[in-house]
């Protein structure tokens, strides 16, 4: 029984478990950032606390960075358990699934990346991480400082579209969230 559930459900191993629980923390980081980016860019200048949104946002965009590297170690873990004991089949569905995947972790790295260009081009020792100062990764050029901002604008909205993508993708998860939540919503009243 055991037996034919394993060959059923080969996808629920713990290493793929453990990736789709990262996959949620850094979704509701992304969250935090699009939510708080969007606004905080928009705030007047000289609004007391301005400041303090935009050291949240770069100590989230940060952390993101780090959730990224345990990701990727996480997904290497996955491919070994999977790919050492049958190849994939290289159909159609599984090239389009992998490159949409592929342009999501690309998008996970360069847009934060971008966002270090943007603040340590406008001033060095930018970026602190709850509290803590980073090291630059590019130097100061105030030449740079729009440049690296139409960066990161841009980067980060085609990273929203493509997230988009992938949860139309994955509508059927969409549908059984929504039921889920009208059950309790029903079950509640
Ligand atoms: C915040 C933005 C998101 C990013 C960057 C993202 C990225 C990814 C990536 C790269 C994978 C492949 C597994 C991995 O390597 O982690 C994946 C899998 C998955 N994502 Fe997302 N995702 C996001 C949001 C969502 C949303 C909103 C949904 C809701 C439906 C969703 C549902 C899923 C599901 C169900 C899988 C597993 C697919 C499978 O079985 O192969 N994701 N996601
Ligand atoms: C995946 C991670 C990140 C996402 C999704 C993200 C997203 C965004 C978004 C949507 C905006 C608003 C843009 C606008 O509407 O004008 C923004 C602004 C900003 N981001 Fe990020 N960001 C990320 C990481 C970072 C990091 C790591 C830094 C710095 C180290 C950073 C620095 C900034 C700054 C300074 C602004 C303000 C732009 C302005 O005042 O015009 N971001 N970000």
């Amino acid at each position: 029984m055991t037996q034919s559930l394993k060959k059923t459900k080969p996808r629920k191993n713990s290493a793929f478990k453990h990736l789709m629980s990262i996959h949620w923390w850094m979704f509701y980081c992304y969250i935090a950032l699009f939510i708080g980016g969007t606004l905080m860019a928009r705030l007047p200048r000289e609004l007391i606390g301005r400041n303090l949104l935009y050291d949240f946002h770069k100590s989230v965009g940060v952390l993101t960075m780090a959730l990224l590297t345990w990701r990727i170690l996480t997904l290497l873990q996955v491919w070994w358990k999977k790919y050492t004991k049958r190849l994939p089949k290289y159909s159609p569905e599984w090239m389009r699934k992998v490159a949409l995947h592929t342009s999501l972790y690309l998008f996970m790295w360069a847009v934060p990346v971008s966002g270090f260009f943007f603040s340590n081009s406008f001033r060095s020792d930018n970026v602190r991480f709850f509290g803590i100062t980073l090291p630059d990764m590019f130097p100061q050029n105030s030449a740079l400082v729009d440049l690296g901002r139409n960066i990161h604008f841009w980067l980060a909205y085609t990273f929203l579209a493509f997230i988009i993508l992938h949860g139309i993708d994955q509508r059927k998860v969409v549908k059984g969230f929504w039921r889920r939540i009208n059950t309790r919503r029903i079950k509640s009243s």
